[in-house]
């Protein structure tokens, strides 16, 4: 606290000697005011040849707009809310707040889960963003752009993702680390870009210097004064109308906004790749291939945990052979592997579920439980092995069904319980225990869970005895331990930061949803 009041004053020290005439440009306003942008990114009415989308586009990290590729998805005609609700209704997929970080939205599946029926019975009234990976049976109506139809494009298809809103999403500016191909279905969807060279002028969130990550500034008032290098910032920006798809090269900085009432995309995600191998490109026929017809690496069923985010096996397999190299002892044991996930910064508060998930690690890998690996054991894994791996290293608990129970602290989901038991007078009934834990920001179906849980003997309440005796059993699901979401802590405390300096300097702003277009196109 005391370091935070110190960074106000010499702030404020800063901002009584500038008056509002010297306030930077772009100070106080959404992100992208700060300079005129660099115009639009390349946009190509024809697509290119892998060979040519290596060369000219993925190999220098350029992003480049498809201009109609996806008007010959499948999905582009059929997905309907009707169609998806009659054929895909039952299918699980996650959500998030239209604005990214701001809180998690509660579906019919518990926090951040919904059905897909269920969320598109809500979507126009709710503020909730289907953010998540694409069940398995929707990626018969998808298609793989024929760019990427031969060689290392083909063999590294690493994961898909389906974005679907009512419009207006905010997310926050950061960086993803793969390669992208984006397909906007429905809507329109504005991107500001900014090249990898400018990251020394980002305010990057702590741990997140990797492949991805986020910047801790607030998209919709840009606090120039904290952050007077961001000036210097370079961007482009894409302006997606249906059909469009969109490369975005890995690790490259952008923010995106959406509109109109349907918003609704699909991503194809890729290995970030150091090399090109053209094998097979000579005799591949270059055609629109459903996703379903490719491997793809990280597949989701509709059901379960998914993989979002999780690494690229192909990549990390490469990763352990360097390190077995540099050895000495030309080998990796335990130590090594904590080591690792030390560096990586997994699990970075539990260092004894790290030396858990290293103890697994080289249980998968080392198959004759030598106590330790060599070179030739990892390069004998299969790359369904690595994926092993890849699940216990990077364990998203958002990805989990036991999300939930990750999220909440396990003291005040017990105050719950007492609230509701008062609300009863001393009778915990269900709908109590329901009402009060969706205002805590919980789900019904979790509420319904615990409450059977507690195996009430009475039909219609469970005793203040009955409570005492079970609910502290019952609510060992809520000690699950997690990684903390640095970027997310970081970025809540910049927003109040902010919104102190802004009081100070900010000038009237029309609005804050003032839209930003340096080319307009027609709402949808
Ligand atoms: C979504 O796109 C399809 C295909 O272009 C179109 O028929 C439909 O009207 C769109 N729906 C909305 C709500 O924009």
């Amino acid at each position: 606290m005391k370091i935070f009041l110190f960074v106000l004053s010499i702030l404020e020290r800063a901002l009584t000697s500038a008056n509002h005439q010297e306030l930077p440009r772009g100070h106080g306003e959404e992100l992208g005011k700060h300079r005129d942008s660099d115009g639009h990114v390349e946009i190509l009415q024809q697509l290119p040849s892998p060979q040519e989308f290596w060369n000219q586009y993925a190999s220098l990290r350029k992003p480049v707009v498809f201009r109609g590729a996806a008007k010959k998805f499948p999905a582009f005609h059929l997905w309907t809310d009707q169609y998806l609700k009659d054929n895909y209704g039952e299918l699980e997929v996650k959500l998030e707040a239209k604005r990214e970080k701001d809180h998690v939205p509660v579906g019919e599946r518990g926090l951040g889960r919904d059905t897909i029926r269920s969320f598109l019975e809500t979507y126009q009234q709710k503020d909730s963003y289907t953010v998540s990976q694409l069940p398995d049976p929707l990626s018969t109506e998808v298609f793989v752009l024929p760019s990427l139809m031969c060689g290392s494009f083909s063999e590294r298809i690493l994961e898909a993702n389906l974005w679907l809103s009512s419009g207006g999403t905010r997310s926050m500016l950061h960086k993803d680390a793969d390669n992208a191909i984006n397909c906007l279905l429905n809507g329109t969807k504005d991107w500001i870009l900014i090249h990898p060279e400018n990251e020394q002028n980002i305010p990057v969130a702590d741990g997140d210097r990797g492949y991805g990550g986020f910047a801790t500034l607030d998209v919709q008032s840009v606090n120039l004064i904290k952050y007077p290098k961001f000036k210097q910032v370079r961007w482009q920006y894409a302006n997606m109308t249906p059909g469009d798809c969109l490369f975005l090269p890995y690790s490259y900085w952008h923010q995106v906004r959406s509109y109109g009432s349907k918003n609704m995309a699909v991503s194809v995600l890729f290995s970030r790749l150091t090399e090109f191998d053209p094998i097979g490109c000579e005799s591949a026929k270059l055609e629109y291939t459903p996703l379903s017809d490719v491997n793809m690496v990280w597949t989701y069923p509709g059901y379960g945990p998914q993989t979002m985010g999780n690494l690229d096996p192909f990549e990390m397999k490469d990763h352990y052979i360097s390190f077995v190299e540099s050895k000495k002892s030309k080998r990796l044991d335990i130590e090594d592997f904590f080591q690792l996930l030390t560096e990586g910064e997994v699990m970075e508060e539990h260092e004894d579920v790290r030396r858990n998930i290293a103890e697994k690690v080289l249980k998968i890998m080392d198959a004759e439980n030598k106590g330790y690996v060599t070179k030739q054991d990892i390069e004998a894994l299969t790359i369904e092995q690595v994926k092993q791996v890849a699940n216990e290293i990077d364990p998203d608990p958002a990805n989990t069904e036991e999300y939930e129970f990750a999220v909440f602290d396990l003291k005040e989901v017990k105050s719950v319980f007492n609230q509701a038991l008062q609300d009863g007078h001393g009778k915990l009934t269900k709908d109590n225990l329901i009402a009060r834990y969706e205002d805590f920001g919980g789900s019904a179906k979790v509420a319904k869970e615990l409450y059977n849980m507690l195996q009430p003997k009475n039909a219609d309440f469970v005793s203040e005895e009955e409570l005492r005796e079970r609910l502290d059993h019952v609510l060992k699901l809520y000690l699950k331990k997690k990684d903390d979401d640095k970027s997310g802590i970081f970025y809540e405390k910049e927003l109040a930061e902010d919104k102190e300096i802004m009081k100070q300097t900010q000038l009237p702003s029309d609005s804050l949803d003032s839209i930003h277009r340096e080319s307009t196109h027609s709402e949808l």
